[in-house]
Order: C-alpha cells, then structure tokens, then sequence
C-alpha cells in the first residue's frame, strides 16, 4: 500500500480500498519524509478506549495527525459500556460497564481536577452525586438487619489498612496481601455481617480479594484517588444517569478525529513487529503497515491470546503481562412490574458465603430513574466467573432466591420481566473488567508492562496506571502520557532509552512512585 506525501491511502478492507485525500500542512513535509512515507499510517493505535483516544488527541496537539485507531466494536469508548434496558415503553439507559467517576477533586480544599470529571462537566453528561458511606440499607439471612456498627468500624478500618500500609512504605518493608495486612491490625471478618462489610469496603472497589491483592497497590490505589494529603482528587463519587449513555464524555471528545483516522468493525488478530516497523493483520486479512503499533487492549486481551504475536513477545513482557490480575466486576440489572424494596440507594445483603451478591443498587430511586422498576446487584472476582457459565435463568433465581432471603415476609414477589449482565470474563475484547494488581506483582514487573518492545511497540491502558489501574482516569493519564513520549520520540526521529525495560525480574524491592514519571529508570 502507498500513500504520497499529499495522499493518504487508505485500505479498510483488502478488496475494497477508500481513497480519502488529505492535504497536510507544508510545515510538516520532512517529519513525514521520514516516517510515513509507503506506510499506511505513523501510528497505529490498536483499541479505541478511553486510553486510545486520548492518545490520539495528543498526539494530534504534538502535530501528529497521520495516525488511524483500529477499533472492534462498531464504536468508540471501550470498557464505558452502555445498553438500553427495560420492557419496551420502561426502557432507560444503563451502563453495563464503568458508571461513576470515582474522586472528582477540583473544589475547595480538594485536589486537582479529575480529568473524566472536566470532560462529564466539558460536555454536559448528567450525573448524581453517590455515596457509598451514608444512607445504605442491610439485611441478612434472616431479612432486614442492622450492622451499621459493624459497618461504621470496617469503614474505619479500611483507613487504617491504607495507613498501615504508609508506615510499610515509609520502612522500606516488602509488600504482603492486604488479606496479611488485614491480619497485622487485628480485622479478622468471621460472621456473615463482618464478611459483607469487608467485601463492600474492599472487593466491591478492586473486584478481587484481599487475598488476590497487594497490599500496598491497593492503599495507593486508594489514596491517590480519593485521598487528598496523598495527592489524591477528593472522596467524592458522580454516578452517570445520562440516558445518552456515560460513554457521551469520550465519544464527543473524540470528534476532532477524522473519519479517515478510525476504523470501526476492525478486529485485530496479529502483531507482526521489528525493528523497522510494525504490521498489523485483522481478522478479514487486512494488512496495516505503520512505524509504531500503540496497543491499548486490556491486560485481560493481552493475557489471554486473543491477539497473537510475530514474534513472540519477550519473556519479559509476557512475565510483566501475566504477573499483574485482572479482575472481573458484575452488575446484574433486573426490571420488575413495580419497586417493592428498600428506599435507600444501596442495600448490603450478609450471606453466609463471602460474595454471594453482597451489594443492591437501586435505580427506582429519586436520584436516578423513580418509576423505572429497575433494581442490580453486583458481584465481583471468583463469583463473577462463575455466574458467567450459568444461563441468564440460573443467575436470575439465584438472584430471587436472594430477595427472597432479604424479604422474608413478602410473600407475592414478582418475577422480573427483564435482566440483562455481561460477562466480561468472557468477553474477547476485554478478558475481565479492570486490572489489579497483586503482592507478588514487582515495580520491575510494571515498568516491563509500560516497556516498548524494539522501540515500535508501545503499550498504554488503565492497567498501566501505577497510580490509577483500574480507573477511567487511569486510562486517561496513560493514554496522555503514552501520546506525549511516542511524539516526542516521533518530533525526534527515534526512541533510544525510553520506557526501557527490565531484562529479568529479580529483586522485590518497595516500590518507587516519585520517579514513576521520569520514564528512564535504568
Ligand atoms: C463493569 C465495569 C465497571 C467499571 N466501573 C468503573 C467506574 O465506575 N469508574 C471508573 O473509573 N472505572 C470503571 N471501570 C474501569 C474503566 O472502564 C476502565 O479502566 C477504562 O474504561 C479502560 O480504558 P482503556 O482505554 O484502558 O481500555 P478499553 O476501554 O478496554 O479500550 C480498549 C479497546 O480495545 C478494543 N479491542 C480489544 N481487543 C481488540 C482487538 N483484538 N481488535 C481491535 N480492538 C480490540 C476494545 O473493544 C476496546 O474498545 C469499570 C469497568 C468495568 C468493565
Ligand atoms: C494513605 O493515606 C493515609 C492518609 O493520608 C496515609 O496516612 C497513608 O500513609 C497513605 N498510605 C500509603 C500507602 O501511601
Ligand atoms: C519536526 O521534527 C522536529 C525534530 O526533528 C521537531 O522539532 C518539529 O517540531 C517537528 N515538526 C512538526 C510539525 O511536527
């Protein structure tokens, strides 16, 4: 394929090939001589999430426009998932994926602005505020139950945790589970109540275990997000209502791209790398040809095969890729003929197993959708895989079996006329809903994760977020800073030690966040 430094041709499939011209700006005739030049693109950016798009929107400020995202599903926004739900004629828009921006800072005694917050507020996303802490109601198995003390000293402890685990830092002592940090302040949760109130302060933000987590990972997770002395933005949480969808923020943020710069429907199956460039085969045989591959696809993709490699990638990537967790976050959204529970917004259910859909959000609620008949539960980690090999009835009488544990007395509990999950555990385009990361997961293993591969492959995603894994604004912050170094290595004709990696993997040593951003740590 060959594009002319005035034209860029462009092939979106092998035997139908779209000719768009494109005049570039005279300015930026060597740059391009020394790039493009017979390639279909600089970059390609592999993934049209958060992440890659706010790539792309930077590398368009550096005077990078010569770039194309290749994208699977038929639009932009990733993991920001939103379907239209309910009988025909009760229908509302709700977000099977991320809902909240977690931590909005940028008031009065608060942090800096979450940037997911600046584009919700830049493009008038509707949203309200939500508390995870005030105003929640409990049951357990014998109906409704009161466990807020129990609850208020969990709250409390969760702090302490994240404290704890300060003063580790501070010592320069090895990373544990948070599940051993649990242990060392004297949280042992037994009891059905203790084990529900644990989970929600902990399982229902990481969507892994205190077992499966880091101790230390999950308190910065913690702090540089909500806690502002940390550098964090603040504790406060905005839920989206919009009925257009939450994905409304990235979607109009992403119409400075051209229609020649995204490719939809276009599934990616190898990555054909070298020294000298990239080439990237899609599933209908397409070819793309491009001196640099971003690859934003989540940890769970990258972990699971679903995208094959030419070569191989190195051992050490491969160790960086599947050393860090993924977990798996479930809401299961059921419509029913008319609200019969709880006024609060969320309910904690105690069930004697850890994780049997501890956490009820209702959507029939003045805040969000009053009349809607719209309640979900959530589950998360081990529990959600599970109920992704059951059939939509299996989960929904489990789910019944539930409210009728929670409401003993009511004896006429309709069933729902509608439910609806995803599994993203099954998911091919994304292998699970957000990263976490592990205590046997090193600072070395995270900078082979961000690490290019022989300069043209680089790798960007909330998973590469040291200090936001797991958050839209960590795809957005990855995203920015991914576009700003390839551009820079791009402007400057080549990308010598930059995100260097880590040959072998060999001392657990603390980690190291104030130099997290300086790019070079070799
Ligand atoms: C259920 C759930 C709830 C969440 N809740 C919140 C929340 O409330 N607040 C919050 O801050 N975060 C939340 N998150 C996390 C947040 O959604 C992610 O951190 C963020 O969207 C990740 O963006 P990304 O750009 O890194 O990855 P992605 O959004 O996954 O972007 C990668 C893109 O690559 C595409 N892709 C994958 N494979 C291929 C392929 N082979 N070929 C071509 N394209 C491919 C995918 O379709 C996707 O569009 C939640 C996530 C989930 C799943
Ligand atoms: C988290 O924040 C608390 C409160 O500001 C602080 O005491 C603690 O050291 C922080 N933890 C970590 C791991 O940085
Ligand atoms: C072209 O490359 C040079 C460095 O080689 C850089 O300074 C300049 O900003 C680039 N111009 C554009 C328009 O990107």
């Amino acid at each position: 394929m060959i594009s002319s430094r005035f034209l860029l041709l462009l092939v979106s499939c092998a035997h139908v090939a779209v000719t768009l011209a494109a005049t570039l700006p005279l300015a930026r005739d060597d740059n391009l001589s020394k790039r493009s030049r017979g390639k279909d693109a600089t970059v390609l950016i592999l993934g049209g999430g958060v992440s890659g798009i706010i790539a792309a929107k930077t590398l368009t400020e550096k005077g990078i426009t010569d770039f194309k995202i290749i994208e699977a599903r038929d639009e932009l926004g990733g993991r920001l998932h939103s379907e239209r739900f309910g009988e025909p004629g009760r229908q509302v828009t709700v977000e099977v994926g991320a809902n909240w921006v977690q931590g909005i800072g940028g008031g009065e005694g608060q942090g800096p602005e979450n940037p997911i917050w600046t584009l919700v507020r830049k493009y008038g996303v509707e949203t309200r505020e939500s508390s995870y802490y005030s105003n929640i109601a409990m049951f357990d198995q014998t109906g409704p139950a009161d466990f807020s003390d129990i609850f208020d000293e969990y709250e409390h402890d969760y702090t302490e945790l994240t404290v704890a685990a300060g003063a580790r830092v501070e010592k320069n002592l090895v990373d544990t589970t948070a599940r051993t940090g649990y242990g060392l302040i004297n949280v042992k949760p037994k009891t059905p109540h203790e084990m529900a109130v644990e989970y929600y302060t902990f399982d229902w933000e990481y969507a892994q275990t205190p077992e499966q987590s880091s101790w230390i990972a999950s308190s910065w997770g913690n702090n540089y997000t909500f806690d502002v002395a940390s550098g964090g933005f603040s504790p406060d949480n905005q839920l989206s209502i919009d009925q257009r969808g939450f994905k409304t923020f990235i979607q109009k943020e992403a119409e400075f791209l051209a229609p020649h710069q995204v490719s939809l429907n276009s599934v990616v199956k190898t990555i054909t790398y070298s020294g000298e460039g990239v080439t990237v085969t899609l599933v209908d045989g397409t070819k793309l040809e491009a001196d640099y591959a971003l690859v934003s696809f989540s940890l769970g993709v990258l972990q699971h095969d679903d995208v094959t490699w030419e070569p191989e990638l190195p051992e050490w990537k491969t160790e960086a890729v599947q050393s860090m967790s993924m977990g798996t976050y479930t809401k299961i959204f059921m419509q029913f003929p008319k609200k019969f529970w709880f006024d609060t917004e969320i309910a904690i259910y105690a069930d004697r197993v850890r994780g049997r859909y501890p956490v009820w959000q209702s959507l029939d609620h003045d805040n969000y959708f009053p009349g809607s008949g719209v309640i979900f539960a959530t589950v998360t980690g081990d529990w959600s895989e599970r109920i992704e090999a059951l059939t939509d009835a299996e989960v929904q009488a489990e789910l019944m079996d539930v409210l009728h544990t929670m409401y003993p007395d009511m004896t006429d509990i309709p069933e729902p006329t509608s439910i609806l999950f995803h599994r993203w555990w099954n998911d091919p385009l994304t292998r699970g809903s957000y990263s976490n990361w592990p205590a046997s997961f090193f600072q070395e293993h995270h900078d082979n994760l961000r690490a290019t591969v022989d300069e043209r492959l680089w790798f960007t995603g909330e998973h590469c977020s040291q200090k936001y894994f797991g958050f839209l604004h960590g795809a957005w912050f990855e995203g920015r800073d991914a576009g700003q170094e390839l551009a820079q290595c791009i402007n400057g004709g080549g990308c010598v030690h930059v995100r260097e990696h880590f040959e072998e993997v060999r001392n657990a040593r603390p980690y190291k966040v104030d130099d997290y951003n300086a790019g070079r740590r070799k």
